[in-house]
């Protein structure tokens, strides 16, 4: 099973195994990781599941499509490394995914 790393703000570091075909919002509200509300459920209407990828896995983890950029845009702490994670899948390629957990979710 891929292995994601959750980072919360303060720096405290979360390592979970994630089953391939759940999202990176499900592996942690699965493994009780603090940080995440997903609030809508991981149906891209909340914004509330708000990471900051790694940049050096900003290219395997990709780009926003176009209805997560609209959310995107409304988070007041959106920055160029911003994904939303009910919408990243987990992948085997991503093992040993990092993403950053921001302070508060909007
Ligand atoms: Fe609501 Fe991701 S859980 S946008």
């Amino acid at each position: 099973m891929p292995k994601i790393t959750y980072i919360e703000h303060d720096g405290t570091e979360h390592q979970v195994d994630a089953e391939v075909g759940t999202t990176v919002m499900n592996a942690a509200l699965d493994n009780l990781v603090p940080g995440i509300d997903a609030d809508c459920g991981g149906e891209c209407s909340c914004a509330t599941c708000h990471v900051m990828v790694d940049k050096s896995w900003m290219p395997k983890v990709g780009k926003p499509s176009e209805a997560e950029e609209s959310m995107l845009d409304l988070n007041p702490e959106r920055v160029e490394n911003s994904r939303l994670s009910c919408q990243i899948p987990v992948t085997d390629e991503l093992d040993g995914l990092v993403v950053n957990l921001p302070e508060f979710q909007f």
